[in-house]
């Protein structure tokens, strides 16, 4: 699935996994300063079970969508919805109970504290569920499993962002938003990240993934948009995109050709 040598002939396009909606974003506009607008009439969904990408240039607001959808950025127009329901003014801790997990970019451990600890942290509103969730967790990240006592400070690129996304999965989340799980690592560690972002949707989780490694994002998801000037100025499924030619020359050009 993760060849990028041969990535037209690797991609199936992947039917609609289920009709319900997870997350509906619908002409969203949302900004830092007053007057300015990052997100500017944004468009996404994600049914239950997808993996949705997000690609696009740097400065097209995929960060700020996130945080948006997070509540960590103010939204001024549109909507956003989780299971049906209105998240638009709530704060990320309230979004954390409506089901839905965040993954920044950067600084997304708790670098002082345990592999355990931070596993612990993720799931700090539900303590009784610690074991079971612990058991999916490993399930998908053997090693974390192995290395509980660890400091997170002490571990590579790679095996931080293991902790975080198994932080955010200790929820159980309806939704998981990834920022950029494979930057700053090694083309090693990279094509593990997606791998693991791919172990993870095959799990059940509906993943939501920002990613400037267009092609092997788009390799890996069942649907992708590429936001531009903080709107999606194309969607299909990953495979569409990757053959779209105004895709390519406007954003595969040069983005993400591992
Ligand atoms: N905290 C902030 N305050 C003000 N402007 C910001 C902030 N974070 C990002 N921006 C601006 O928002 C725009 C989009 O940024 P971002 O969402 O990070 O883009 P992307 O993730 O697509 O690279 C950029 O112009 C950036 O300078
Ligand atoms: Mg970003």
């Amino acid at each position: 699935m993760s060849d990028a040598s041969t990535p037209t002939t690797q991609v199936v396009d992947a039917p609609v996994k289920s009709d319900e909606l997870v997350v509906n974003v619908t002409d969203l506009y949302a900004g830092y300063l007053p007057g300015i607008n990052i997100i500017n009439g944004a468009n996404l969904t994600a049914r239950k079970g997808e993996l949705v990408g997000i690609i696009g240039p740097n400065g097209a607001g995929k960060s700020t969508l996130l945080k948006a959808i997070f509540g960590m950025v103010k939204v001024r127009e549109g909507d956003i919805t989780v299971n049906g329901e209105s998240v638009v003014g709530l704060k990320s801790d309230r979004l954390v109970q409506r089901g839905v997990g965040f993954v920044p970019q950067t600084n997304n451990v708790f670098p002082s504290l345990t592999i355990e600890e931070n596993l612990q942290m993720g799931l700090f509103q539900r303590p009784k569920a610690y074991a079971e969730r612990l058991e999916f967790v490993t399930g998908i990240f053997a090693e974390l499993g192995k290395r509980l006592k660890q400091r997170a400070g002490s571990l590579s690129g790679g095996e931080r962002q293991m902790v975080a996304m198994s932080r955010a999965l200790m929820m159980d989340p309806a939704v998981l938003l990834l920022d950029e799980p494979s930057a700053g690592l090694s083309p090693v560690r990279q094509d593990d990240a997606f791998i693991r972002v791919s172990d993870i949707n095959k799990a059940g989780v509906t993943t939501i993934m920002v990613e400037q490694n267009a092609r092997r994002c788009l390799q890996i998801c069942d649907r992708g948009y590429v936001l531009d000037q903080g709107r999606d100025a194309y969607e299909g499924t990953g495979r569409e995109l990757l053959n779209d030619p105004k895709v390519i020359g406007l954003y595969l050009g040069t983005l993400g050709t591992d």
